[in-house]
């Protein structure tokens, strides 16, 4: 048995920098990808136009066959020209971190009003807002449990306020989230990863491999991404947040990073999901037509890149590269049901 897809996007990875850079871009054409949305959480951060494009440059000297989407990282810099100066350099959006709440968000925001103004050049110049929906741990109340649906209302406000700023919820890990985007209507969408798919909160407890932000939910919560993932509802598309880190930082005893990488094999992954599922004929819809439109990337030269996936078991190796620096993909040692073919 054989499923052809076009086109396939993810649209949230992380692709770091240097060595790291290195060994993970070639794992995502390895996995089919046709189009990458990069995340600009380096470090430091990429705030500016000419960052964004010097970026672009070493990750296509390592790989040039991907179709690239670049990101900028929101920051007072960002101002109302700078965003008419990156849509010009065709720049596709802006990812949004609450300061503190993952990998490299310290330079992050923790009031959205004074970035109102850049928020209405975006809508103007018809660029995206990607949001890591997480409220920040400052207050007692919230917990990496809770602190995405406590998000909830922000992405309502902004949405109320900026109608036709096209938003991604970036990773949405509860059946509240989903159900939010669903609310917004066509211009936000949600991502979801392939992990979350998998991930609960019993996971990750006492094993800081599947360790992530926002942490995997309930059983209730990830059926309902599974839920949403499969429709085949144009406002939910994948994006992997394959987010690489080094076996070293994985697994300390303390201060453990977050973060789950699923390149190389995240079209196998998920074809196991809705597989189970029996929506097999919806996969095309989540990994190929509904970021692209969303995205508008119809008309890119990667409109034509074709992947087969094939029924026959592939099984996923115990780490890329080598300890102290290599990484481990989800599910290491295991045999998937899926091949990808090239
Ligand atoms: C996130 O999206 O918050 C993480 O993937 C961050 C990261 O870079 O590991
Ligand atoms: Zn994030
Ligand atoms: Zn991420």
């Amino acid at each position: 048995m054989e499923i052809q897809l076009k086109q396939v996007g993810d649209y949230h990875v992380h692709l770091r920098d240097g060595e790291m850079l290195k060994l993970v871009a070639p794992t995502v054409k390895e996995s089919g990808i046709a189009v990458a949305y990069v995340m600009p959480n380096l470090v430091p951060p990429l705030t500016a136009v000419d960052q964004v494009l010097a970026y672009k440059e070493r990750i296509s000297a390592v790989d040039p066959d991907t179709e690239y989407l670049m990101t900028l990282y929101l920051s007072p810099e960002i101002t109302p020209e700078v965003i008419a100066e990156a849509a010009k350099a065709g720049i596709a959006g802006v990812k949004c971190y609450p300061a503190g709440v993952t990998t490299n968000s310290d330079h992050g925001v923790s009031s959205y009003e004074p970035f109102y103004p850049t928020f209405a050049a975006m809508e103007e110049h018809d660029m995206v807002l990607n949001l890591h929906g997480e409220v920040p741990f400052s207050h007692d109340d919230v917990t990496v449990m809770n602190a995405e649906e406590k998000f909830l209302p922000l992405l309502l406000q902004l949405h109320e306020r900026f109608p036709k700023l096209r938003i991604v919820l970036e990773h949405c890990t509860t059946a509240a989230a989903i159900q939010t985007v669903k609310k917004c209507g066509p211009t936000v969408a949600g991502s979801i990863t392939a992990h979350h798919l998998y991930l609960t909160v019993n996971s990750w407890g006492g094993n800081s491999l599947h360790f992530c932000k926002p942490v995997a939910k309930t059983p209730a919560d990830r059926a309902a991404l599974i839920e949403a993932a499969t429709s085949g509802n144009p406002q939910f598309f994948f994006g992997s947040d394959s987010a690489p880190h080094p076996v070293v930082n994985k697994t300390k005893l303390t201060g453990a990073a977050a973060g789950v990488f699923t390149q190389p094999f995240v079209l196998q992954y998920l074809a196991e999901i809705f597989e189970d599922q029996g929506k097999l004929n919806n996969l095309s819809a989540f990994v190929s037509e509904n970021g692209a439109s969303f995205y508008k990337v119809g008309t890119h030269p990667s409109k034509d890149k074709m992947v087969t996936l094939k029924k026959s078991p592939v099984t996923i190796p115990e780490m890329l590269g080598s300890s102290p620096n290599g990484v481990v993909p989800f599910r290491a040692g295991e045999t998937l049901r899926w091949s990808v073919l090239l």
